[in-house]
């Protein structure tokens, strides 16, 4: 494969997408180089900012015709290095295509672009009553297409399931710059194999989606959010699967460690949450409905089943502003404690139940290897976020000692019957401990699939696998 553009082939990219969208210099490369993994950096040859699906058609057919290394890229706010030119190549931005084309208030779906902010989508459907539930801490800024790439999840899966519970349909360009929609905008699909489902969390190795069909629900009319402290870590991961066997499902069951709260709080500047220093972590719980009373009485009995988990005085989210405020906190978390050295975050799995050991082995190899964790994440699905330190280690990607340590992390969780990420997606820096989790028999099958939709392998070749 050849990672070298030729200024012939440049030309031609001009006439497609125009002068100003063909972007070559190399401090403007810069922010197509990273996106949220630790501190990764890779430029691409050139960055393209086409504004049609026909416009990446003509992309890919080149690219395909000189077999160029292509990278699609959403937002950059992935925490997987999905959308990292790491060979070099085209670099092809979405962020033009970022229109919401229509609200199917008739059907409850919504059809967009993949270059359209998540969280505008929301408020977008939103104002008609509907709801988009998916909503990953990047949402004020991730877009669309990336949840897509990714299959993103975020706080409201836990009730309300991740973006592939609400894809119905999805225009994709495919490496070869042929276009297909990959399915029917209904609610029920048994018409051959499920090639919408495929291109969720193919983390842009299949196609380049255009366009998406998501399927709505009508909005919850309240909801009750509450902090709740626990002395110990480890009680509070046994009060999780509690909740659920004891018949509720919250829309939100989140674990905060309180390394966690206590950093993002000072970085805010926030007081506004009280914290007890005997406080170990916190769980933040949400119930959402229709019937204020049902969620009132809902949220005394969670807390009653609660002080048998040692929780301590619980604190209530009062109104707009609080739970704003609270939800803020929860959700600068990653970026936050990045900053203070905390770079390497982990987007670990298990059966709910399991979370407590889970985390008393993280902790135990923490000692072991010498590294800090920090440990949040959404609890209620067993999906667990572990951000390490350890210093002079700012890299998992390509370091030996590192990968000692996450190899060792992901053993456990494929011992607890888990996987190495629920919403993150496995991209570059999670391929090397793929052999973890699969055998040679998913590889060649991965490989054959890939091979089926990207016989020249152009696109975005060597994520997921090498
Ligand atoms: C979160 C992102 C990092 O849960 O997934 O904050
Ligand atoms: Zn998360």
């Amino acid at each position: 494969m050849s990672s070298s553009v030729s200024l012939d082939i440049i030309e031609q990219f001009k006439k497609i997408v125009g002068d100003s969208f063909v972007i070559i210099d190399e401090a403007s490369l810069h922010q197509y180089g990273h996106d949220e993994t630790e501190e990764l950096l890779y430029l691409p040859q050139l960055a393209l900012r086409p504004s049609t699906a026909d416009e990446i058609s003509q992309i890919m057919k080149i690219c395909n015709q000189y077999k160029i290394p292509v990278t699609p890229r959403g937002a950059g706010t992935g925490l997987s290095g999905g959308a990292l030119p790491h060979l070099g190549g085209v670099l092809i931005a979405t962020d033009r295509l970022n229109k919401i084309l229509e609200i199917d208030e008739r059907n409850l779906q919504v059809t967009t672009e993949p270059g359209v902010i998540t969280e505008v989508l929301q408020n977008a459907v939103k104002e008609k009553g509907l709801f988009y539930p998916p909503d990953p801490s990047s949402k004020g800024s991730c877009f669309i297409g990336g949840n897509i790439a990714e299959n993103s999840g975020g706080p409201k899966a836990v009730k309300y399931g991740v973006v592939r519970d609400y894809v119905l349909n999805l225009e994709i360009v495919l490496p070869t710059g042929e276009i297909i929609w990959t399915g029917s905008n209904v609610l029920k699909n048994s018409t051959g194999y499920n090639l919408t489902q495929l291109i969720v969390g193919s983390e842009g190795t299949l196609g380049i989606v255009t366009k998406i069909v998501l399927k709505l629900i009508p909005l919850p009319k309240y909801d009750l959010l509450m902090l709740v402290p626990f002395k110990s870590l480890e009680k509070a991961s046994e009060a999780v699967s509690a909740i659920f066997r004891a018949g509720f499902t919250p829309s939100a069951l989140e674990l905060m460690e309180i390394d966690a709260l206590m950093i993002v709080s000072e970085e805010v500047g926030s007081s506004s949450v009280p914290v007890t220093p005997d406080t170990a972590a916190h769980l933040i719980i949400e119930v959402d409905g229709n019937h204020m009373e049902t969620l009132m009485s809902e949220m005394e009995a969670i807390g009653e089943l609660l002080l048998q988990f040692d929780c301590g005085e619980i604190y209530f989210a009062d109104d707009h502003q609080q739970k704003n405020e609270l939800w803020k906190l929860r959700r600068r978390v990653a970026e936050v404690v990045k900053k203070k050295g905390y770079t390497i975050e982990e987007d670990t799995v298990v059966p709910r139940a399991a979370l407590p050991d889970l985390i008393k082995g993280v902790k135990a190899l923490g000692e072991q290897y010498g590294f800090s964790a920090v440990c949040y994440g959404h609890a209620g699905d067993g999906n667990l976020h572990i951000r390490l330190n350890k210093p002079g280690i700012p890299n998992s990607y390509g370091n030996q000692e590192m990968h000692t340590i996450l190899r060792e992390l992901f053993v456990l969780v494929k011992k607890l019957g888990g996987t190495i990420s629920g919403e993150h997606g496995v991209g570059l820096i999670q391929k090397g401990y793929m052999d973890v989790i699969f055998d040679p028999v998913h590889f060649r099958l991965m490989k054959e699939i890939k091979r089926a939709f990207d016989p020249n392998s152009i696109l975005n070749v060597g994520k997921i696998f090498d």
